[in-house]
């Protein structure tokens, strides 16, 4: 086939800007779109209105915001490549919502696995923790999104994407595309450290020794690796036995950032002398991974002004694209906002 006719792929895919980074979304998501750019057409929110589902500190939000998308350059997303962008500055994306909320069961909403453990967890849950998917749901539907690069926490909600996408375009005609889920074979879910059964994530940054921040110092990450549990096995080889969960989400670590397989790892650890060898390999090897991203973290974040310029072209490239489609949907469901009817 000629190189011209290949239709590169649309991605969407979104992170929340609350707190600092974790390893978990670097590896299971971000280094893949990284990995990609060169292929397809990236559409990167940081998602802030995701955010406020829950509570928030209203002075900290920005910060973290402008800090998230310095983060994700410096983890190798360029803003000539992929479009870089603030979720609520494309005021589209919250209108589709809106419009999408009005089509979709809620029913569909409460069996979501994700508002079922976060509703867990508070006294009273606002509307925006349910309808969550559904502003997901738009992130995606409004750039026409063939591809939704994703860790494996958030494939039911590209699955309900798909079904909310389906029964719109079941009562107003054709209009949306159905998206896939696209998650690695390899670290699509990145263990907590101190509890390898759950996932690492920022929700639980305040216990010590879960997870790995990707601005932690090399210190504080060879003695979250060196506390992690494993188990009395001393055994270093895959599995998928619960109780040798810890080891297993060292080696996986270790493969991801190394893209060696699976008998390639396990060799490399054939002359390691039990855990504490292992341990500290792995160490090693996320600390050469995180240092140089955090060294560009450090010099993109005190240029404030450079920073500020590549999220306005980003909000510019995003709306270029999200508001013609928003004006479409709007008009299948007889609202117009381009009104010409005054003549
Ligand atoms: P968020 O901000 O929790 O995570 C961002 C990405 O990181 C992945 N991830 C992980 N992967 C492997 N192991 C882990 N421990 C781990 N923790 C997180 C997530 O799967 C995700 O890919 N709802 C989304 C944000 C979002 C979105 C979207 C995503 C909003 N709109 C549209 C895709 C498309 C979320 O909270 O991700």
């Amino acid at each position: 086939m000629p190189a011209a006719s290949i239709k590169k792929s649309r991605i969407l895919t979104g992170i929340q800007p609350s707190g600092d980074m974790q390893l978990g979304n670097y590896l299971g998501a971000v280094k893949h779109w990284v990995m990609n750019q060169d292929v397809q057409t990236n559409f990167i929110p940081v998602v802030d209105l995701h955010s406020i589902t829950v509570k928030q500190d209203p002075r900290e939000l920005y910060r973290q915001t402008v800090s998230l998308v310095a983060m994700l350059i410096a983890c190798g997303i360029d803003p000539d490549k992929s479009t870089l962008f603030i979720q609520s500055h494309v005021s589209a994306h919250a209108v589709l919502a809106w419009v999408l909320n009005c089509t979709t069961p809620v029913g569909w909403l409460e069996r979501m696995i994700q508002y079922k453990e976060k509703a867990q967890n508070q006294e009273r849950v606002s509307t925006g923790l349910l309808t969550y998917p559904v502003l997901m749901a738009a992130d995606i539907l409004i750039y026409d999104a063939d591809e939704v690069p994703v860790g494996e926490d958030q494939k039911q909600h590209v699955e309900l994407t798909r079904d909310i996408a389906e029964r719109f375009n079941n009562i107003y005609g054709e209009t949306f595309v159905l998206p896939e889920a696209v998650v690695p074979k390899v670290g699509a879910r990145v263990m907590g450290l101190d509890n390898p059964l759950i996932k690492m994530s920022k929700s639980y940054a305040h216990v010590r020794g879960h997870a790995i921040s990707m601005l932690d110092d090399s210190k504080e990450i060879e003695r979250s690796i060196k506390r992690s549990v494993t188990d009395s096995y001393n055994e270093i080889r895959f599995s998928n036995e619960k109780e040798r969960a810890g080891v297993n989400n060292l080696l996986g670590i270790y493969q991801v950032i190394t893209g060696k397989t699976v008998d390639e790892v396990e060799n490399d650890f054939n002359d390691a002398r039990g855990y504490g060898d292992l341990k500290s390999r792995v160490s090693d090897v996320v600390i050469s991974e995180i240092e140089p991203i955090k060294k560009r973290y450090h010099e993109l974040i005190n240029n404030s002004d450079e920073l500020g310029r590549l999220i306005q072209k980003g909000d510019a490239a995003a709306k270029q694209y999200a508001d013609p489609k928003l004006d479409i949907v709007l008009e299948k469901v007889g609202l117009h906002r381009n009104d010409n009817t005054g003549g």
